[in-house]
């Protein structure tokens, strides 16, 4: 197991709801339960699917090239939702293998029903915490490259600290890249792709894949709380598909921004 340090531990005093976790394992989440009823479906392909294709939580290491059954190049995709993206990207590079992540056992259901409809080989699910797989399953060099798309926002000050993208986080994530691995995180919300740019660009295992802000450029967007004008953000790579949500967005005017590093 690593000793690379967790999201900051909860505080006392936090809500009591973000602090269950396992026993002796308390991070602050950055997700919360939601009750979401499964459709039969869901409930359907969940039950057959997840004995063939699920990774179920072990506090030691997996060896992926065994689970996989080959020497691909291995893709981890933190909070899948309900799929759609994850399914696309998979069966757009049968060349690839991709460990989905994701909390929601209604998602875990959605994403397993498309697993089987378009007979994905090259895609296994693990219902857990990421936080937690990163940490205790996932060797160090082992990840060709991670996907965070559309993390949850958090977007009150006061839950900002439940945000994935932290620096304990990108760190432990990052030692899991094998050199010249990605990471790639996007969102579409303003004030968190400014702290992925910022994050990200701290930590000193992972350069930006393009031109980074100059430190006075980004002290002043994160003074302004503005991306206006500053460079660091990458174009959208063709492997990540428009969402349905974000198109709608773009016909609205708002922005999404793409945080694309790479490990030294
Ligand atoms: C806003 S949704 C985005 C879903 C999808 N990536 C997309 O682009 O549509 C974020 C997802 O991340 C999941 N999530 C949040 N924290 C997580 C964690 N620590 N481990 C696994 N999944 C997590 C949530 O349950 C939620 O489904």
């Amino acid at each position: 197991m690593s000793d690379v340090p967790l999201i900051h531990p909860a505080a006392e005093g936090d809500e009591g709801e973000y602090r269950a976790g396992r026993a002796g394992h308390g991070h602050i989440k950055s997700y919360v339960r939601r009750a979401g009823r499964m459709s039969d479906a869901q409930h359907r392909y969940f039950a057959e699917m997840m004995p063939k294709i699920g990774i179920p939580y072990q506090p030691s290491n997996i060896d992926l090239a065994a689970v996989y059954g080959r020497n691909a190049p291995k893709i981890l995709e933190i909070g899948c939702g309900m799929g759609e993206t994850t399914a696309k990207i998979a069966e757009a590079n049968p060349q690839n293998d991709y460990f989905g992540l994701e909390v929601h056992v209604p998602g875990v259901g959605a994403l397993c029903k498309l697993a089987a409809e378009k007979g994905l080989a090259n895609l296994r699910i693990g219902n857990h915490d990421a936080v937690e797989v990163v940490r205790d399953m996932l060797p160090e060099h082992s990840l060709d490259g991670a996907h965070v798309f559309f993390p949850d926002p958090w977007h009150k000050t006061r839950h900002n600290k439940r945000r994935l993208i932290q620096s304990p986080f990108v760190a432990l994530l990052a030692s899991r890249l094998k050199p010249g691995g990605y990471f790639h995180c996007a969102t579409d919300w303003e004030n968190y792709a400014l702290q992925m740019l910022d994050v990200l660009g701290r930590e000193p295992s992972l350069h930006n894949s393009v031109a980074d802000p100059t430190p006075q450029a980004l002290a002043a967007a994160l003074a302004a709380d503005s991306t206006e004008g500053l460079a660091g953000f990458a174009p959208r790579p063709d492997y990540r598909p428009l969402t349905k949500f974000e198109n709608r967005g773009i016909r609205l005017g708002h922005g999404v921004w793409d945080v694309i590093f790479t490990k030294k």
